[in-house]
């Protein structure tokens, strides 16, 4: 989703922006632009397309200047071109804008002096600026101004030739960074593209706004009255959002869930003593064992995520309710939620529009926030009332994978804190932490052993233009989950649905031009899942089974997974999945890490 990177100080500034800008191009867009400035003149380069084109125009038209701004795009207003890319220019003011101004129409009624060229709200915003920023008028007073008038969401950054010693920024809605560092600042949408530079930053909140210069930070709030500001040390190493060797992000994460997944479950979970001990819940052993209702959101791979969740506590908690919420959703609906409930709230980036609008929701409710957030020190994880990090480290690939895995096991582990604190005799708990335990060697053996086969099976269905996903019980989620991962990438148009509910309708679909993948568990629902897979076998379907059974399976292709795990099979199962969606898409030549329309975080509705 879109990114912002600026720069002031005593070096050259565009390579800093180009450099900056490829580092959140994970992120998801369409064109990007830079424009660097002196006292008397801009120089504003923007290409349609990868970044890589408009390093072609900065290698044509190097600048001198040590101060600028710049933006990938993703297009919410007027497609992706070079006229409607960022930064955009109204007089002497040139703007970058994350997010959408919602009362862009009614704005630009009033704004007769500026000759619009794009089709953008930003630019809309721009002129605005501009129309405040008389002679004699502070640019941060001009851009405060403006803001007043805004409604929608935004992360800005302002430069303008009148002032080249100062970068404006603010936000509301659009996560925005400030580096520090000695005689210069920098600017950008996440620490990404700080980490070389400085390990010294503010993270702005919303309604705050920056005054950047050489020599340090202003904050101020929309009524120009001082905020103090409080610089964080930032902890991302560079070799995080590097592929060290892989072709592609996404193997590269799919490949390092043994790594990650002993980090979220580090320190958390104590096999001798049977026991799990989350920090950062800020709740009291009384207040856990009082819980009641768990209510989770999420969106995308995070619901899922949440669904596969919700079955875990189920399973740890005898007299726990849980229900669970696509965040898009129950922000808009008449939602009653019963008293001594606690809402965990899913992200990987901490920044998804839908989700912090939701978690504000529960909180205007007074309903207890929980986060189960990857990326520390985003607007989710500052915002809920307590939380767990997953400690996944940087997931640079658009396909969440490490962070799925992550964040299921991390709300198994709140079902077993729960059942502790309820003195619950729930015969899983013991069984959940001998698996949690297991786990990341189990995904280890997965990877190991069966990458190749499955790259193998990959290659032979990467024709295919349908697919159909199923599974039951825990394995639900999970085929949810395997029908996104393949969809997003490989766009093939894949979906998952419950084992039982195949005869309820999807199984019309079957014909040549599908294949389906049956998750199938040697467990108590392995004769009900061999009754949906033989009802689609019936049909002519082509399935591929992936499962942990060494009994008779008919179907075209079986993937049998060796996994001692009964409980957390399905995490086992869906690296499997993963691997799948990798080589498919890999097969067809597509962009594995970012792909089409598509962005890491959605901070836009
Ligand atoms: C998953 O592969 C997608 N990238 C997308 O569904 C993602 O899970 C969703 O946008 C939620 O993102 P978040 O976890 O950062 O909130
Ligand atoms: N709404 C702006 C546009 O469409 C900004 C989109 C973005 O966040 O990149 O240009």
């Amino acid at each position: 989703m879109c990114g912002i990177v600026g720069c002031i100080g005593k070096k050259e500034a565009q390579p800093y922006l180009i450099s900056g800008l490829h580092r959140l191009e994970y992120r998801g867009y369409d064109s990007s632009g830079i424009v660097t400035i002196n006292e008397k003149s801009a120089t504003l380069l923007r290409a349609k397309g990868k970044v890589s084109e408009l390093e072609k125009l900065a290698d044509k038209q190097p600048s001198k200047d040590t101060i600028g701004i710049g933006h990938t795009r993703w297009a919410t207003h007027g497609e992706p071109s070079e006229i409607n890319a960022h930064p955009h220019q109204a007089g002497d003011v040139y703007l970058v804008h994350n997010g959408i101004i919602e009362n862009y129409k009614e704005l630009k009624t009033g704004l007769k002096n500026h000759v619009f060229v794009s089709q953008t709200d930003t630019e809309v915003l721009a002129a605005l600026v501009d129309s405040f920023y008389g002679e004699g008028t502070e640019l941060v007073d001009a851009v405060t101004q403006a803001l007043q008038l805004v409604v929608g969401t935004y992360g800005i950054a302002v430069v303008s030739v009148r002032n080249p010693d100062e970068i404006i920024v603010a936000r509301a809605g659009s996560p925005l960074i400030i580096g520090i560092g000695s005689d210069e600042t920098y600017i950008a949408s996440d620490a990404s593209a700080l980490i070389g530079y400085t390990t010294q930053a503010i993270y702005l909140n919303d309604g705050e706004i920056a005054i950047c210069r050489r020599d340090g930070v202003t904050l101020r709030d929309l009524a120009a009255q001082p905020i103090s500001s409080r610089v964080e040390t930032i902890e991302i190493d560079m070799q995080a959002i590097q592929k060290q060797g892989y072709d592609h992000f996404l193997l590269k994460e799919i490949c390092e869930q043994p790594v990650t997944l002993r980090s979220t479950l580090s320190g958390r979970v104590n096999v001798e003593d049977e026991q799990v001990k989350l920090g950062g819940l800020n709740l009291s052993v009384k207040e856990i064992r009082d819980i009641e209702h768990v209510t989770i959101i999420g969106c995308g791979t995070a619901y899922y995520a949440g669904l596969l969740g919700s079955y875990y506590l189920e399973q740890l908690v005898d007299d726990l309710t849980v229900d669970v919420a696509m965040a898009s959703e129950l922000r808009y609906r008449s939602f009653h939620l019963p008293k001594n409930t606690v809402a965990l709230v899913i992200s990987q980036s901490g920044e998804t529009a839908d989700t912090l609008a939701c978690l504000r929701e529960l909180k205007r409710r007074g309903v207890k926030t929980l986060g189960i957030i990857n990326a520390v020190g985003s607007t989710i994880a500052r915002e809920v009332d307590g939380g767990v990090y997953v400690h996944a480290g940087p997931e640079i690939s658009v396909a969440s994978t490490k962070a799925f895995t992550s964040q299921a096991v991390t709300i198994a582990m709140f079902g077993v804190q729960i059942a502790q604190a309820k003195g619950s005799s729930a015969k899983d708990v013991a069984k959940f932490i001998q698996e949690l335990d297991q786990l990341p060697n189990e995904i280890e053996a997965v990877i190991k052993n069966y990458k190749e086969k499955i790259a193998d099976i990959a290659k032979r269905y990467a024709h295919y233009e349908h697919a159909i996903f199923f599974g039951r019980d825990t394995l639900y989620p999970v085929a949810l989950e395997g029908a996104l991962k393949l969809k997003e990438i490989s766009y093939i148009q894949a979906e998952g649905f419950a084992a039982g509910e195949l005869k309820h309708g999807p199984i019309a679909l079957v014909d040549d031009t599908f294949f389906e993948v049956a998750l199938i568990l040697d467990n108590w629902l392995f004769d009900k899942s061999l009754s949906a897979l033989a009802e689609v076998n019936a049909r002519g379907g082509h399935v591929i089974a992936i499962t942990n059974s060494k009994k008779q399976i008919d179907a075209e292709e079986i993937l049998v997974i060796d996994t001692k795990l009964d409980l957390l099979a399905p995490l086992v199962l869906n690296v499997a999945q993963q691997l799948f969606a990798y080589y498919v898409t890999v097969a067809k030549g597509f962009d594995v890490d970012q792909p089409r329309n598509l962005a890491k975080s959605v901070t836009v509705e």
